[in-house]
């Protein structure tokens, strides 16, 4: 299998003008995804930025509310949707909170896109497998209607997706698209058993493992809790995926967005600038210690 591009040759995305200014726009739609993570339609004021805007699955922007601060996402929509664009947030802190309070009409700044996104290119004429856990499907999102709206471009696409209960479980609109779709094998699952819940029970890595799917000419793109990461990658690995066949994407402390404020680095990497999408071949070695 041709390998992924190496992280010393990648293209280092950078919106043009002042990289500081954050672009200004407004809400036009919010969702309550779970208790505590909401997803948010937005589109920008500039009418000529709002048709010219482009991006890559797995890029992220800076979004700031005025007087809270600002705080990276990722962009959760796909790029071959049109019209608005979205992210998704859980509760967590000072900025997040001040974005969970914003309804429709309400102006924020935008900083992006920044950072790799998923090489597409090297998906192509694969089987995929997503493998996510909670809001960690938000970037997955984004790749999967990429992938959904180019069909005919991969092979199998096998979604295995997993909260710890039914009412954390995120874009649930998404989730009965992708069950009714007979082109996806689609496996949602919950932590432990919950009242009412039909579908499957554990933890991701050991729904993972029960499903199997074939490590030939595949690839795996695994996004969701660090912890969650960490042992999805040794099961892949008896699947018999190669570190190579493992795509993920990091959130790192990340301020500047643009490799100058040193907040984001493991090693000489700079998740920022450098990621934040990686393959596993890529973050091996300190995956364990910081993840
Ligand atoms: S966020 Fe500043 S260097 Fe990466």
């Amino acid at each position: 299998m041709t390998p992924i591009t190496d992280i010393s040759r990648r293209k280092r995305f950078l919106a043009a003008g002042n990289v500081y200014l954050p672009h200004i726009a407004v809400i036009e739609k919010v969702i309550d995804e779970t208790p505590t993570v909401r997803t948010f339609h937005f589109n920008f004021k500039d009418e000529k930025l709002r048709e010219e805007f482009t991006f890559e699955s797995g890029q992220f922007g800076e979004y700031s509310v005025f007087g809270a601060g600002e705080a990276p996402f990722c962009i959760s929509s796909s790029p071959t949707k049109h019209g608005h664009l979205e992210f998704a947030l859980q509760r967590v802190g000072k900025v997040t909170n001040a974005l969970h309070r914003l309804g429709v009409g309400a102006e924020i700044g935008f900083r992006g896109p920044y950072g790799n996104g998923f090489p597409l290119d090297f998906l192509q004429g694969k089987k995929l497998v997503f493998v996510g856990g909670g809001i960690g499907l938000a970037p997955l999102r984004s790749l999967i209607w990429n992938v959904m709206d180019n069909r005919d471009k991969y092979e199998n696409v096998d979604i295995i997706y997993g909260a710890r209960s039914p009412a954390d479980l995120c874009f649930k609109y998404d989730l009965d698209a992708w069950e009714k779709d007979k082109t996806i094998n689609m496996v949602t699952a919950i932590d432990r058993e919950c009242e009412g819940w039909t579908g499957r029970v554990g933890l991701i890595p050991k729904v993972l493992e029960e499903a199997a799917p074939s490590a030939s000419n595949a690839v795996a793109i695994v996004c969701g809790p660090p912890i969650m990461i960490r042992f999805t990658f040794p099961v892949l690995e008896k699947l018999g995926f190669t570190p190579g066949q493992m795509i993920t994407t990091l959130e790192k402390r990340m301020k500047c967005g643009i490799g100058k404020c040193g907040r984001c680095n493991i090693g000489d990497i700079y998740v920022c600038r450098d990621g934040p999408v990686f393959t596993y071949a890529e973050i091996k070695n300190f995956i364990s210690s910081e993840y």
